[in-house]
């Protein structure tokens, strides 16, 4: 068993569905991405399951995987977006999101953004600060609309996670401090061009407890019943993304039961009639893909050995940013003995930091082919094409049918734009 139902073995061979991962690479070279379209439709399900009966809208978090194809699946499925730029946001449209289901996050927004976003007709700006409040009602006052507004406040909680990923801390940039929040409500109340919709937080990624969110929810809940006093009448909470994945042996916390408690404290405070917006990135796709690579040499040294492969931080930044663990399959694997090594498994980057896994007992030949696992989120969107490197196709499968839905970059358009000088 991996720790994705939707890459298992068949005759001792790592398939993506029904189609063998070495057959891939062999039509479309390595590095490459794979990923598997039950997975998506698996992740999605598993929300709409969980918000049955009740109003909830999915927005899907996209910075984990902007893949258009992606994007296209889940706008079929029916989620909306979290994005966080311009760029996104003809992402969306280009796949044919709604933009009328998109939340609009980020601490930078530009001028030219968010009238993008005001034509395109988003549901919601989710606003980080006071002066972007400013900016967005100046925006749509010119534009003669009203933006819709929900602010994004930070209920200082601590998701237990990296403190890369962890956003809802005070120390944190994003969002007010929720204790200023009645006060920046009150002002948005004054400006006739914002339409108050909402609340919006997000506390962290890679969550695996109920805890922190049930933490933030009774903040907002209180802060929820002060704005009514106020005369703020909120339609929405927007929860954020942040719910974890199986990297190796976690115990998850399903969109069910974050949802199950969720639902039963508004209930009790009387806000059952709140829609409720998640805006989960990584449960929709992290264990959707894996990162296929082959073994390019093997070192064998004094105190460390380590496996050369073909695929490098620059297609997976994560093991090296954030210490991250992903599991490595090999894709047609030989028993593992008591003499077989241990490697590290590291790219040909030019960085002592180029790893992308350490420790790992495998009994390995040249040109073998490895699958990093879970890397489906954060993988491809984070990549660069440092040393030169064309970043890796993606290929998405269904059943037993593969489709390319990025090539591989070429190596012109690595510099087609660039100039010599006169
Ligand atoms: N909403 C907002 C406002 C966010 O900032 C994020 C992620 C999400 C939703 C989606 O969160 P998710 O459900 O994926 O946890 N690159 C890091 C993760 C950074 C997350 C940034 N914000 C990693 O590879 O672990």
């Amino acid at each position: 068993m991996t720790v994705a139902p939707h890459f298992q073995f068949q005759n001792n061979t790592l398939h993506a569905e029904q189609v063998p991962l070495s057959k891939l690479a062999e039509e479309f070279g390595t590095p490459l991405y794979v990923y598997s379209r039950q997975a998506l439709r698996d992740a999605w399900e598993s929300y709409r399951v969980a918000g049955q009966d009740r109003e909830l809208l999915v927005c899907y978090g996209m910075k984990a995987n902007s893949n258009l194809a992606i994007l296209q699946e889940f706008a079929r499925l029916g989620t909306g977006f979290d994005i966080v730029s311009g760029g996104e946001l003809a992402r969306v449209i280009a796949a044919g999101g709604d933009p009328g289901k998109v939340v609009f996050s980020g601490v930078g927004k530009q001028v030219w953004e968010i009238e993008a976003a005001l034509k395109a007709g988003v549901k919601c700006f989710n606003v980080e600060s006071e002066d972007e409040l400013e900016r967005v009602a100046q925006v749509a006052e010119r534009m003669n609309v009203k933006a819709p507004v929900s602010l994004r406040v930070n209920p200082d909680v601590d998701a237990g996670t990296h403190p890369y990923i962890s956003t809802g801390l005070k120390d944190n940039k994003f969002g007010v401090p929720i204790d200023q929040a009645p006060r920046i409500y009150a002002r948005a109340q004054q400006l006739p061009s914002l339409n108050i919709v909402g609340v919006d937080c997000h506390i962290g990624s890679q969550i695996t407890e109920v805890s922190p969110y049930l933490d933030a929810l009774d903040k907002l809940i209180k802060l929820i019943l002060a704005l009514k006093e106020q005369g703020v009448n909120l339609i929405h909470l927007d929860l954020g993304g942040g719910l974890g994945i199986r990297y190796t042996d976690e115990t998850l916390v399903t969109p069910t039961q974050l949802l199950t408690e969720v639902f039963a404290a508004l209930d009790k405070n009387g806000l059952g009639h709140l829609e409720i917006v998640l805006e989960p990135g990584r449960s929709m796709v992290g264990n959707a893909g894996v990162l296929l690579s082959r073994v390019e040499y093997l070192k064998h040294g004094e105190t460390k050995n380590f496996a050369i492969i073909d695929a490098a931080m620059n297609d997976l930044i994560r093991p090296t940013l954030y210490d991250a663990w992903h599991s490595v399959e090999a894709v047609e694997p030989r028993p593992v003995t008591e003499s077989t090594p241990r490697y590290d498994l590291v790219g040909p980057i030019c960085e002592s930091g180029d790893w992308l896994a350490r420790d790992r007992q495998l009994e390995l030949k040249q040109d073998d082919l490895l699958a990093i696992m879970s890397a489906g989120a954060y993988a491809f969107t984070m990549a660069s094409q440092y040393n030169t490197r064309p970043r890796a196709a993606e290929i998405l499968v269904d059943g037993d049918q593969a489709h390319v839905i990025r090539p591989r970059e070429t190596l012109e358009s690595l510099f087609a734009t660039e100039r010599l000088l006169p």
